[in-house]
């Protein structure tokens, strides 16, 4: 069980803002003797005090169950995360060649959009039937199936492109998914990946959700990992990187003069504004995403398939990845 607390999170900001001013030399004495007042003050803020935690049970709601509420209003203009990944993402797809690309769990289908303007033939596969109304209502002509990352549907060496975006915290281990990626990659192709950086678990941390008719506060379980995590999974499949960045959050994302809530209810990223100071020391250009670009080695591919073959039908109790094309 997970107890988020609206003054634990607030406190938590500002030790991020003193160990980071500390690290980085930003913090001299009146920064220091500021945040140690400004804890002071949000111990002494009866608001805050008596501001209700949520007792969370981790993995306790699905990914479809979060997605199914989130999907109509997903797109919606303000997401910073996406307005951060997305320029990057795109640049890095203006480069490839034009043929076909897979937008692997892609969601109310951004990327695939991008993947069609840009000329692809283009299919979307994800495990949310919710997004997916929504990628289909955006497109209504583009081949979206419902699937498993981990068992796409689609015949081996199909595409020459494969994005998978914002979406690999999903997935407990890489190493699978990547190696579904591999075998549906032609020989050469391209593999470009974002994901939520590993800092953003710590500083902004999964909300609660109230999922089931029992209204029990639930968590998603998210898995953010360390870079090295994506090259253990993707060198050994033949993979080889050509691109990687980890863009920041900009300055000031935070405004300093809206007002906190007087009387917070609940844990909210919201509740930043009751110290921004020490958000913007603790948040302000600190990495929020990972984006890859990997190219698949065409030489070495076929022996390598075989060997990921062997072991992902090992590692799944005998059944083989799906080969055929879903309808
Ligand atoms: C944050 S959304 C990203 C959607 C889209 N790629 C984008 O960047 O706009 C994450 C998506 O991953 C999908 N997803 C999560 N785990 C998945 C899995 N194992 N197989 C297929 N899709 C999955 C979710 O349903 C959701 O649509």
């Amino acid at each position: 069980m997970t107890y988020l607390s609206p003054l634990g999170y607030l406190l938590g900001i500002e030790g991020a803002a003193l160990l980071r001013g500390v690290r980085e030399g930003s913090a001299d004495r009146a920064f220091v003797e500021t945040r140690i007042a400004e804890i002071r003050a949000l111990l002494d803020t009866a608001a805050l005090a008596q501001a209700e935690g949520v007792t969370a049970s981790p993995g306790t709601i699905s990914v479809t169950d979060v997605y199914r509420s989130w999907a109509p209003h997903y797109d919606a203009p303000g997401n910073q995360m996406i307005d951060i990944e997305q320029p990057i993402v795109r640049r890095i797809l203006d480069g490839l060649p034009v043929g076909t690309a897979l937008d692997a769990a892609c969601g109310t289908g951004r990327h695939t959009t991008y993947l069609r303007e840009l000329g692809h033939d283009v299919i979307g596969v994800d495990v949310s039937p919710d997004m997916l109304a929504q990628a289909r209502k955006r497109l209504p002509d583009v081949a979206f199936h419902e699937a498993d990352l981990h068992r796409l549907p689609l015949p081996d060496n199909a595409v020459d492109t494969v994005v998978c975006a914002l979406a690999l915290t999903h997935v407990p281990d890489l190493a699978p998914v990547l190696a579904e990626f591999a075998r549906v990659l032609r020989p050469g192709g391209s593999l470009v990946i974002s994901d939520a950086h590993l800092l953003v678990s710590y500083l902004r941390p999964t909300l609660a959700r109230r999922p089931g008719p029992d209204g029990r506060p639930s968590l998603l379980t998210e898995h953010h990992r360390p870079l090295s995590a994506y090259l253990a999974a993707a060198l050994p499949l033949g993979f080889q990187v050509r691109q990687c960045e980890e863009p920041r959050r900009p300055r000031h994302s935070l405004d300093p003069e809206t007002a906190p809530d007087p009387l917070p209810a609940h844990m909210s990223w919201d509740l930043l504004h009751w110290c921004p100071e020490a958000s913007a020391a603790a948040l302000d250009d600190s990495p929020i995403a990972v984006v890859w670009h990997f190219q698949l080695d065409g030489v070495r591919k076929a022996g390598h398939l075989s060997g990921v073959r062997a072991r992902s039908t090992s590692s799944s109790g005998g059944s083989s990845p799906s080969r055929t094309a879903m309808t």
